[in-house]
């Protein structure tokens, strides 16, 4: 049979597809806005087919209807990452969170959850047959890779990215056809706080860096301020709108970078179409799994790597927890730690957190002498490098416990200072 033929195959309507779909199995979902939507609601909606089907996922931004109240008779939500979907469901114990750095999640699937079922998003195939995973390669490439069954939505404005990102269709076993747009995450909204933050961070990011942002308002006020930086380069976990225009405007030129160069290098994309459309067909933009491009012993061959990411709390020591606040999961590591490593094994590498020096509307410090009480540490006192708020730049590493309780006091906000001061004194016993 040639690519044709054996794609004509394998089509078969969603409403068949889901029937390949057993109660007890584990399906393990597309990531993020790569998920298979219209396989998902056609599972959802024929629910009453099946009990006990084991969901596994990371970010989801569809509707994440089978982690919804009522839905835990037919489908156990396991989650590696916990988001405004999923949260709920987590929290209020109708579905598991499973810890685990995301560079290792591909060796989970391939030695500790065996996949029954991966339900896949990709697009058209090319004449050779490859079709690419587009948006999300992540885990996603290799749970279809170790699956039993593998069923894929071949969506026509999937776009095409390139690197290690393709499937032949050969290796899928059943094929939905759909069309319509890849989700869209519409750009943070960045205030005055994020701004300042953004700027600090900037002001460590030296010419040729290559640079991991993570997701939200941070990462994008971070972009607005190296407008004038030069030949910056790109190896992270995702990207957002942010980049295409530092991109266009010559700043992001990949030239320095030591490991792929010339290339931007990640794992998922998360944006807009216009981040879509650029990555279509883009020999600039290499997207690989993330077991390499997450790995740290890889990260650490960039030049100058400067990882930037996010947190809740972080304590006077410098243990800093970003998935939970006490007890309650509210994100997952991801690849934070994953960057910091990789980060600081970098020969001239940084790894900054970054973050407001409050919440809750101003009603609680993120600078705190404990972590709540039941908080996950995500990236320990040992890794910690920068830590960045509105008020300025903490350099931790190399520092005594005091000085770097010092040192995060001083970018604490100001109504917080004096009560920090006080704890600071009766823990060492002497004068700020
Ligand atoms: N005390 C109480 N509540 C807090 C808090 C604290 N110290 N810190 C944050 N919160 C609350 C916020 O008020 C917000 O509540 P809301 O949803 O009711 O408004 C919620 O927690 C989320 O915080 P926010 O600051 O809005 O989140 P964010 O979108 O800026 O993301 C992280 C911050 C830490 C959750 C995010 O960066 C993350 O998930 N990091 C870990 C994963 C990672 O770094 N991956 C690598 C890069 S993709």
């Amino acid at each position: 049979m040639n690519c044709e033929e054996i794609y004509k195959s394998k089509v078969i309507l969603a409403k068949e597809a889901i029937k390949k779909i057993k109660s007890g199995d584990r399906v393990v979902i597309g990531h993020a806005v790569g998920e298979p939507t219209s396989i998902i609601e056609e599972m959802v909606a024929h629910k009453d087919n099946y009990h006990d089907v084991e969901i596994v996922h990371m970010v989801a931004m569809g509707k994440a209807d089978y982690a919804k109240v009522g839905m835990e008779k037919y489908f156990r939500h396991n989650s590696i990452f916990v988001g405004g979907t999923t949260r709920d469901a987590v929290n209020s114990g109708r579905g598991d969170f499973t810890p685990c750095f995301f560079t290792e999640v591909p060796r989970l699937f391939r030695e500790n959850l065996s996949v029954d079922v991966a339900l896949v998003q990709v697009s058209t195939p090319d004449e050779h047959g490859y079709c690419s995973y587009g948006v999300s390669n992540d885990y996603t490439k290799p749970a279809a890779e170790c699956a039993k069954i593998v069923i894929a939505e071949v969506n026509d404005k999937m776009p095409r990215t390139m690197g290690n990102s393709f499937i032949h269709i050969s290796d899928i076993d059943y094929i939905v056809e759909s069309s319509h747009p890849i989700i869209e995450l519409k750009p943070a909204k960045i205030g005055e706080v994020e701004k300042a933050i953004g700027e600090n961070c900037a002001s460590l990011i030296e010419n040729g860096s290559t640079l991991q942002l993570g997701i939200g308002a941070i990462p994008d006020a971070v972009l607005l301020f190296l407008k004038d930086k030069k030949d910056l380069g790109i190896h992270s976990e995702m990207i957002s709108d942010g980049v295409v225009e530092l991109v266009e405007s010559g700043v992001i030129t990949n030239k320095a970078k030591t490991l792929h160069h010339g290339k931007i290098v990640v794992t998922f994309l998360m944006g807009t179409k216009k981040l879509y459309d650029f990555a279509n067909n883009n020999p600039m933009l290499e997207m690989y799994p993330v077991d390499y491009v997450n790995d740290p012993t890889v990260i650490m061959k960039n030049n100058k790597m400067v990882s930037i990411n996010s947190c809740v709390q972080v304590d006077l020591m410098g243990q800093v927890a970003s998935e939970s606040i006490g007890l309650k999961q509210i994100s997952g590591v991801g690849g934070q730690v994953d960057f910091v490593r990789g980060a600081n094994m970098c020969k001239n590498g940084k790894s900054i957190m970054a973050m407001p020096s409050t919440a809750s509307k101003g009603k609680v410090s993120k600078i705190v002498p404990l972590l709540d009480q039941g908080a996950a540490v995500t990236t320990s006192r040992n890794d910690i490098d920068y830590i960045v708020t509105e008020f300025g730049v903490a350099n931790l590493r190399g520092k005594t416990l005091k000085d770097r309780a010092r040192a995060l006091i001083n970018i604490a906000h100001p109504n917080f200072k004096e009560s920090l001061i006080e704890e600071f004194e009766k823990r060492f016993q002497g004068k700020f």
